[in-house]
């Protein structure tokens, strides 16, 4: 495949979306053709899926279905967008991908998911691919739920299921991210998101252009 997949981790309130947006159009002013994504709810199949998954009652269901809903998700995103661009050697940036059922379904919940079983559902819906590079962006999830409930406040949807999960949830998941980027330091890279939107831009651009010879 031509296309390079980068995909953007975090927890909440990290900025996520506002970069993979400045990165978005950075890339395409280098002349490199694009798409922004995001997971759950890439699809039109999948914003059904983000519907059940991010709206009501935060124990409406149980880390089991919410693993098994993010998996079709992306076996959905996957097939439909992800792979096609990347054949037509578009490059994809993806809004959370798969490090982010790992760090809530499993870290966050204290491991109620065995990652025996995320490994496979990995395999059976993804096989041997991979992103070529994972920005994971970390905050202290005080700084990080602060922010992200202002925003909440100002949307008529309220996706706020995760975002109202307590603090040791937060915590945990993002020692998971941290744990996870740590196994796989070719892959990932982690910046400290606590930083004006312009400084994280910068350094974002930065590494791009190095890791991907982009003048
Ligand atoms: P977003 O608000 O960043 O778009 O993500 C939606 C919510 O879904 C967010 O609270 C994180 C959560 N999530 C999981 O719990 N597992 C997953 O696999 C993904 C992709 C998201």
């Amino acid at each position: 495949m031509a296309g390079k997949f980068i995909t953007f981790e975090g927890g909440e309130g990290t900025g996520k979306s506002t970069q993979l947006k400045l990165l978005a159009s950075w890339l395409r002013e280098k002349g490199i053709d694009c798409l922004e994504s995001k997971e759950p709810g890439g699809t039109e199949v999948g914003q059904e899926i983000r519907r059940l998954l991010v709206c009501g009652d935060k124990d409406k269901m149980d880390p089991v279905a919410e693993a098994l809903l993010y998996y079709a998700d992306r076996r959905i995103h996957l097939t439909k967008k992800i792979w096609p661009a990347l054949e037509k050697g578009q490059w994809l940036l993806s809004d959370r991908y798969a490090d982010s059922t790992t760090a809530y379904q499993f870290y966050g919940y204290n491991r109620k998911v065995q990652r025996e079983t995320l490994n496979s559902l990995y395999k059976l819906v993804a096989g041997d691919f991979k992103p070529d590079l994972t920005i994971l962006l970390d905050i202290d999830p005080v700084i990080g739920l602060k922010r992200s409930f202002t925003k909440a406040g100002t949307m008529s949807d309220k996706e706020t299921r995760f975002e109202t999960r307590g603090l040791e949830f937060h915590n945990l998941m993002r020692g998971g991210f941290l744990e996870m980027a740590k196994a796989e330091p070719e892959r990932f890279i982690v910046l400290n998101a606590d930083k004006s939107i312009e400084a994280l831009h910068n350094e974002i651009t930065g590494i791009m252009a190095e890791r991907f010879n982009i003048p």
